[in-house]
């Protein structure tokens, strides 16, 4: 039975959750809170869960009703805490269906991930918001850390990816560019993960890893002595792409252009500093 708007929302972990088909309800949430084109693959949300980029026990559903039953979900705030990330920790994906909006639980739900992230060793909170979010997470204590682009290969259609994931470190520090994550669309949509370093870029490996294809974008040249311009356009001609997660001043945004892709999004990276770990519950 469909819970009635009067029913309390309480906020569950997704580790106190019956681990059956909780992907499969998790991926039909976020089509209902993002829209049907922006719904992902259980292989996706299984992938980042399984690189920590989310989070069970840090990330929360909203049920305005019983929480076992997914028909009574209303809203989820993923959170990740890759290694890669370490303090911070990472928003991946913060929403709620368009019929429980505007009644204070997009703030619950930030709260609430602050608390967890914080419980579970995060100093900083991370998220990607599209701008027309920056004030409401701006009002909610973040602060803006720099814009992220979307770019699109030639014969690229669908909608880009939401989510970046962490970016990788170098040497001990967080790489200026950070990761790029490319998207192949299709009937069975896949990922490709890049890291750059910004300065220059090669797509030497590239392997299935948890039923993605990854990339990993090196400064390193090639053994064959192909340049990145000549990489990032064979990666431009091997189909649907995105490249997400660029910094508009990266040098290796220059080649975009250069190499066929062209500018589809911008996001806006922000951060909020985590109170330390407390015993605090997730409230009412
Ligand atoms: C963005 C979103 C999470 C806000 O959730 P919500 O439940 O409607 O927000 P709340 O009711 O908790 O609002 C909290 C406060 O933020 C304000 N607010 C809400 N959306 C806002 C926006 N886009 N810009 C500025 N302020 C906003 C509210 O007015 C409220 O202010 P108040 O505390 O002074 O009364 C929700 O609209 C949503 O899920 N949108 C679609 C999914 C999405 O795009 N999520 C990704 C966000 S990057």
């Amino acid at each position: 039975m469909q819970a009635g708007m009067r029913d309390p929302v309480v906020l569950v972990p997704l580790d106190a959750l019956p681990a059956h088909g909780r992907t499969t309800h998790l991926a039909a949430l976020y089509g209902r809170i993002f829209g049907r084109a922006r719904t992902p693959s259980t292989a996706w949300l299984e992938d980042r869960m399984a690189r920590g980029a989310v989070r069970l026990g840090a990330s929360v559903v909203a049920a305005r009703g019983d929480p076992t039953n997914p028909a009574d979900w209303c809203g989820l705030a993923l959170v990740g805490l890759p290694p890669s990330l370490a303090p911070a920790a990472r928003a991946a994906g913060m929403g709620i269906v368009p019929e429980s909006r505007g009644r204070g639980l997009g703030k619950r739900l930030v709260e609430a991930m602050c608390r967890r992230a914080a419980d579970a060793g995060a100093r900083t909170l991370e998220v990607t918001a599209h701008p027309r979010h920056v004030a409401f997470y701006g009002a909610l204590g973040f602060r803006h850390v720099r814009t992220v682009e979307t770019w699109a290969a030639p014969a690229t259609t669908g909608t880009p990816p939401r989510w970046s994931p962490a970016p990788p470190t170098c040497g001990g520090h967080v790489l200026a560019t950070e990761i790029a994550e490319t998207w192949r669309c299709g009937r069975k949509p896949r990922h490709l993960v890049c890291t750059t370093d910004g300065t220059t870029v090669t797509a030497r490996t590239v392997e299935v890893e948890g039923g993605c294809l990854v990339a990993e974008l090196r400064s390193d040249r090639p053994p064959s002595g192909a340049g990145p311009l000549a990489e990032l356009r064979s990666l431009a001609g091997s189909g649907h792409v995105f490249v997400t997660g660029i910094a508009p001043d990266a040098p290796f945004r220059r080649l975009l252009p250069r190499a066929g892709f062209r500018l589809v999004q911008r996001a806006e990276r922000m951060a909020r500093v985590l109170a330390p770990a407390s015993a605090t519950s997730d409230g009412p």
